[in-house]
């Protein structure tokens, strides 16, 4: 399944219009995870502001979800950049008049080791996904105040429950997002905002699906991708105790669950959306010594 086509192909489970007349903004809407989020919401009546640092990206994105019947619009914007992210929360406010919905989407993430991480590379990923979800969260507060009613949804992971070497910046990062969660809901709870977070278990976009793809050979032979899939399907019956893969339709159904009245009285929640992976998964590998 390609990122485009996400959460299209997928089955409604709510219903039609059930977000009619709401404004949604996604940080890293233009592609996995995100764009399948902002799919899901389009279809069920939500104008979509997908937004990145890559105008082409979320150009895409919103093109290909207008072509499918949605309202959508794009923003460039970096997330670590709190004038950035406030000039962007103007424009949507003029355009759109209101914005309804945050989720806070857009990360940034590899495998390194902690002791040569550089301070660049440690402020990278702390800043896109911690200072990210802060200052875009802080943006929209005024519009949520205004209306009395407003939904923050971020994306969180589930890798810091146990800690996972190799990944101390992402980690970190999102610890603070669980933090920011919970303090949050409790401070913006008396102005009808609700702040909640979702952690995703595997889904394979095309970063994994890449992972486990063999290099093409000397000889110029194009990787096996039945043989590709079939090693996907066969980890995920072992590692997955829901027996699959996720999909970013999982992860939009339960941000489309917190967007409608059924979340009126949810916040401060995380929830776990992974097929009961963390709970099964194996010990952190252990660093080489
Ligand atoms: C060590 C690295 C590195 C690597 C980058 N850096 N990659 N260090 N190992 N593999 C260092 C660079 O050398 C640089 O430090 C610093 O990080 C910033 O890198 P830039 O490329 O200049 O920054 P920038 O263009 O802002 O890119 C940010 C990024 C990049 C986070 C480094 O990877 C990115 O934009 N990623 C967005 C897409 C993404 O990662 N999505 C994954 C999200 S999924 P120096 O000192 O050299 O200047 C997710 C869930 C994960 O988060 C679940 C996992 C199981």
């Amino acid at each position: 399944m390609s990122d485009a086509t996400a959460a299209n192909d997928q089955p409604l489970i709510f219903r039609e219009g059930l977000l009619d007349g709401q404004v949604a903004l996604i940080t890293g809407g233009g592609t996995g995870i995100g764009l399948g989020i902002a799919q899901l919401l389009a279809r069920l009546g939500a104008h979509v502001v997908v937004a990145s640092r890559k105008a082409e990206h979320v150009e895409s994105a919103a093109q290909s979800i207008r072509a499918a019947g949605g309202s959508a619009s794009s923003e460039t914007v970096d997330v670590r950049d709190a004038e950035q992210v406030q000039a962007m929360v103007a424009r949507i406010e003029q355009a759109q008049g209101r914005i309804d919905l945050l989720v806070n989407n857009a990360a940034g993430n590899f495998y390194a080791p902690s002791e040569s991480l550089s301070p660049n590379a440690w402020r990278s990923v702390i800043e896109i996904d911690l200072f990210g979800t802060f200052f875009c969260s802080q943006a929209v507060l005024p519009a949520m105040k205004r209306q009395g009613r407003g939904r923050i949804v971020s994306i969180s992971m589930t890798l810091h429950y146990r800690g996972w070497p190799l990944m101390a910046h992402a980690t970190a990062a999102k610890a603070g997002v669980d933090a920011l969660t919970r303090t949050l809901a409790i401070e913006w709870a008396p102005y009808g905002v609700r702040m909640n977070a979702i952690a995703p278990g595997p889904i394979p976009t095309e970063g994994v699906r890449r992972a486990f793809t063999p290099p093409p050979s000397a000889s110029g032979q194009v990787p096996d991708m039945f043989a590709v899939e079939q090693a996907m399907t066969s980890y995920a019956k072992k590692a997955i105790p829901a027996g699959r893969w996720g999909t970013p339709g999982d992860i939009a159904n339960m941000v489309a669950f917190l967007a409608s009245p059924a979340g009126d009285w949810i916040t401060g929640s995380i929830f776990v959306v992974d097929g009961g992976e963390w709970l099964a998964r194996n010990p952190a590998p252990q660093m080489q010594r």
